[in-house]
């Protein structure tokens, strides 16, 4: 090709319009090209579609990848057709494909639509979707989203479509340096309770277990922490796909299935700058599809790890006892329904063994039966072996072969077996023996337990609830409390368990004099346990609608985070109808106390140094939640009562998680109960009910506010001539006079930088717009300088509206406060 001098010197300028044209405009359309060198950049920048090289490959590749260092690819379009150079273009067609052209301009790959379109354009959306539209009425012809390839993005669904005949898998790469279609793929299939699977070649590799419509109840430790934003949605009519959207969506998190089979969960860690995976599947040997093959039941803690389901034995013993368990075991003694009518007349009816905490076999018919309906459906249906009960799914029945079934330590649903009589007689048998051993046993192990109990008592004041009590061999004589029974054991192993009786003595009787304060979710009272050690007893009041199974999954969960910023959680009490957690016990009491209080702690006066270590520590408490502790904890109330003080005044975050335990599992971002505190509540959530990371980040900035005016931000009334606390922060910045903001008893004004710098990151919180405000980790950069400029903040929320205080009497431990009310009720 001729150029002629004209043009030689206009190429240079063209290049450059063409690339700020590219990247800027973010969109591809006719005639427009997206060269190697160039990338066209979603709105918020998160996202960019280019080319690129894989490791041990100078194969080019075009794709979607996470706009970090380096790029992370989250979907490929010529997957199977890499270019050879570095000379292919994207550009759209002239039937309105989006097409990459290699050297010879010839289409390695297209979108193929059709039919044709006059003009269309390729745009990256924010959430990572390459979408093309026809440009004359906007309408979406092609989607990225459409044909993943091995991640997951918040707002993809990943299921079957029946209006539009798609089924929408993820595909594995064959390597991390070939993305080509792999062995792997995960979805969900249409059947009557559906589930994620995992296929290697088509065959199943890995399952969930069904939908709950809160988490799959085949895997145990998914809590609903983990499926935050989660949303299956069946249709019952062929359409049924899983989505998510975290409340937190700029969050980069994201799922992914690796070429040898595994789906992670992956989240930038920015600490690290590097993708943590922060959940896995699967995770175990008994994950793995089959295992132990049909009527085989997997326990990963036990040894070999497979074992036939009871009523069953091994199809061949031999290969059975090298551990090859591929053929699974056989009935010992064929089901009545199965023989000749003869044998039914004699009322010998096949009846049903309850195996607990199981991972459900594969293939569940659901059946519109409810409650009792459901067993004697089954009895009736001869092909029926198996069926469970659960809310939130309902009856579900087995036929054929049970494939897949684990014995969970924790979790898992009750299963229910068909079996014939004459399993139940051997039974018996087998159950008078019990009955003489049991007694003599039980004498043996209460006396044992006794000194054991008193032992550990002595030490701590707690017992544990060890497999002495509760062992599997011994179903039946711990059946005293019912509440006990429900309870499964595993749970009890990991959380210290105190005894009633214990706490109420640590704290005479729950006397008014061990009282520390009311809170919102109940009193709590100072205790003292045998030992000496010092411990809060929250006694939650009844209103909690919470199963005691959801319970004690959330205090398992959150007694385990830990961080010198948190108050810590030992353990709970559940006896006699009462829930009551036992947390480490506070002798400095809260900050509100500090910053608004009265005489009696005034030579323990909180000088700025003291100040900022409190901000911080209470930045980092609340960083550890919301990410670092992977379960993402959104605290929904957070306030100068809910912040404990100990000895060197450092801060500790209390009440975390009690949002969690008491609004169960509706943690989406919207909830239809607001949990909080007037006056620190973000206006989103105080009426709209959504909260998000930054809802807390809010009632973080009002209490940065209050810690460096030492007034409560509900103690303004109309004479100040202000509002409240932020109107007045709010007044003192625009007219440069923050001095008047900051507490009079601070006396360290050389420090008016830092100090400017804290009233500034306080008003960038609490701006009206939960996206216009920064999120924790940047807050504490802020904090430490590490951020230099810091954004102007825009006017706060409230602040020309009439105050949201409300007088009321709510005290946390330690609190003497009687202004703020921690409210819940329905909107
Ligand atoms: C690239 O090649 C090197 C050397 O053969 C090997 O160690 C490395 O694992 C390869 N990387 C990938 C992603 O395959
Ligand atoms: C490909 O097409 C472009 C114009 O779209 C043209 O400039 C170029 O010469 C063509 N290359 C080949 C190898 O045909
Ligand atoms: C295609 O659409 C763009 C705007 O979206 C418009 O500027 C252009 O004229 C259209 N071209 C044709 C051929 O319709
Ligand atoms: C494409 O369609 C989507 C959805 O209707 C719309 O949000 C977007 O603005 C459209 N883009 C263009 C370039 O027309
Ligand atoms: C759906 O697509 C499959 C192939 O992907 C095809 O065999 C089937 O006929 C289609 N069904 C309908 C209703 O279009
Ligand atoms: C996939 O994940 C598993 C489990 O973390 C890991 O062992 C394996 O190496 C990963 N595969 C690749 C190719 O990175
Ligand atoms: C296990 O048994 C099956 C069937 O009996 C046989 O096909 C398979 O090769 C055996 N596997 C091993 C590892 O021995
Ligand atoms: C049951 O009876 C049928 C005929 O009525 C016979 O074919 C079958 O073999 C019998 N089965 C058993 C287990 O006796
Ligand atoms: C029960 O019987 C019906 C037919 O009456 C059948 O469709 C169904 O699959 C059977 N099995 C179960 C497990 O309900």
């Amino acid at each position: 090709m001729k150029l002629s001098t004209r043009e030689i010197l206009l190429f240079p300028v063209v290049l450059v319009l063409f690339l700020s044209i590219s990247t800027a405009s973010g969109i591809i359309s006719t005639n427009k090209f997206l060269r190697d060198s160039e990338t066209l950049v979603s709105n918020d920048k998160r996202f960019i579609f280019g080319f690129f090289s894989l490791e041990n490959s100078t194969n080019r590749y075009v794709g979607v990848m996470f706009n970090v260092q380096p790029p992370t690819v989250v979907w490929v379009a010529n997957r199977e057709r890499p270019l050879q150079d570095s000379r292919g273009r994207v550009t759209i067609s002239d039937d309105g494909n989006l097409v990459i052209l290699n050297s010879q301009n010839r289409s390695i790959w297209s979108s193929n639509i059709s039919p044709a379109v006059r003009n269309s354009t390729a745009q990256l959306l924010d959430t990572g979707n390459l979408i093309l539209n026809d440009s004359s009425n906007g309408r979406v012809l092609w989607e990225s989203f459409r044909d993943p390839s091995d991640c997951f993005l918040q707002t993809m669904k990943i299921g079957v479509d029946v209006s539009t005949n798609t089924t929408n898998l993820l595909k594995s790469w064959i390597s991390p340096s070939d993305p080509s279609v792999g062995s792997f793929s995960a979805g969900i299939q249409p059947e009557t309770v559906p589930q994620i699977s995992i296929w290697k070649n088509g065959k199943p590799h890995w399952r969930s277990g069904p939908w709950n419509k809160q988490v799959f109840i085949g895997v145990p430790d998914m809590t609903s922490f983990y499926l935050n934003g989660f949303d299956l949605v069946n249709d019952n009519k062929g359409t049924v796909y899983l989505t998510y959207l975290y409340a937190n969506q700029v969050e980069l998190m994201y799922f992914t299935l690796n070429s040898t089979g595994f789906l992670q969960q992956k989240y930038m860690d920015p600490s690290k700058n590097d993708w943590e995976v922060t959940w896995e599947f699967p995770a175990t040997e008994c994950d793995f599809y089959g295992k132990c093959g049909p009527f085989g039941s997997c326990d990963p803690t036990s040894s070999p790890i497979c074992s036939c389901l009871e009523g069953f034995k091994p199809t061949n013993e031999e290969e059975w006892r090298k551990g090859n368990w591929t053929r699974g075991c056989n009935r010992k003694s064929m089901l009545e329904s199965e023989r000749n009518s003869s044998n039914l007349e004699q009322g010998k009816q096949d009846w049903f063994l309850k195996l607990q905490s199981m991972k459900v076999p594969d293939s569940a018919i659901w059946v519109p039966f409810v409650d009792e309906d459901c067993v004697n459906g089954c009895l009736r249906n001869t092909s029926c072996i198996a069926y469970s009960y659960y809310t939130g799914i309902g009856c579900m029945h087995w036929e054929g072969n049970l494939l897949d079934v684990q014995k969970f330590s924790m979790g898992g649903v009750d299963l229910f077996l068909r079996l014939s009589y004459s399993e139940r007689d051997q039974k018996r048998e087998y159950k008078v023996i019990i009955a003489i051993i049991v007694p003599v046993g039980s004498i043996i192990l209460a006396i044992f337990g006794y000194i054991s109990c008193k032992y550990v008592a002595k030490r701590r004041g707690w017992k544990r609830m060890s497999k002495i009590f509760l062992s599997e061999s011994s179903p039946n004589y711990y059946k005293e409390d019912k509440i006990t029974e429900d309870i499964n054991q595993a749970k009890l192993e990991e959380l210290l368990v105190y005894n009633f009786d214990i706490l109420a003595n640590a704290t005479e009787n729950f006397h008014l004099s061990s009282k520390l304060g009311q809170g919102g979710f109940g009193p709590v009272y100072k205790g003292k346990l045998p030992d000496g050690q010092e411990i809060a007893v929250k006694r939650l009041s009844q209103s909690s609608g919470q199963g005691l199974q959801e319970f004690m999954n959330e205090v398992v969960v959150i007694s385990k985070l830990q961080h010198r910023n948190l108050v810590r959680l030992f353990g709970c009490c559940i006896e006699r109808g009462e829930k009551m957690l036992v947390y480490e016990y506070m002798p400095k009491r809260s900050l509100d106390a500090y910053l608004f209080g009265s005489q009696q702690q005034a030579e323990e006066f909180l000088d700025w140094s003291k100040r900022v270590i409190i901000i911080e520590g209470i930045g980092r408490g609340l960083l550890y939640l919301h990410r670092d502790s992977r379960l993402r904890i959104i605290h929904r109330d957070l306030k100068a009562s809910n912040i404990l003080l100990d000895e060197y005044l450092n801060p500790k975050i209390s009440d975390f998680g009690m949002a969690k335990i008491f609004a169960g599992n509706q943690d989406q971002a919207n909830t239809s109960r607001v949990v909080g505190t007037y006056g620190y509540m973000a206006p989103e959530y105080a009426m709209e009910g959504r909260f998000s990371e930054k809802s807390d980040v809010y009632s973080f900035g009002v209490l940065l506010l209050e810690i460096i005016s030492g007034r409560r931000n509900t103690s303004f009334h109309q004479d100040d001539g202000a509002l409240s606390l932020l109107a007045w922060a709010w007044k003192c910045w625009i007219g440069n006079k923050i001095v008047e903001l900051v507490d009079p008893k601070i006396t360290e004004l050389h420090l008016g930088k830092e100090i400017v710098r804290c009233v500034q990151v306080g008003l960038l919180c609490v701006q009206e717009y939960a996206e216009d405000r920064p999120n924790v980790s940047t807050i504490l950069s802020m904090l430490t300088s590490e951020i230099d400029n810091l954004p102007s903040p825009k006017q706060p929320a409230f602040t020309t509206r009439p105050s949201f205080s409300k007088k009321g009497t709510s005290k946390s431990q330690g609190s003497v406060n009687n202004v703020t009310v921690t409210i819940m009720e329905g909107r």
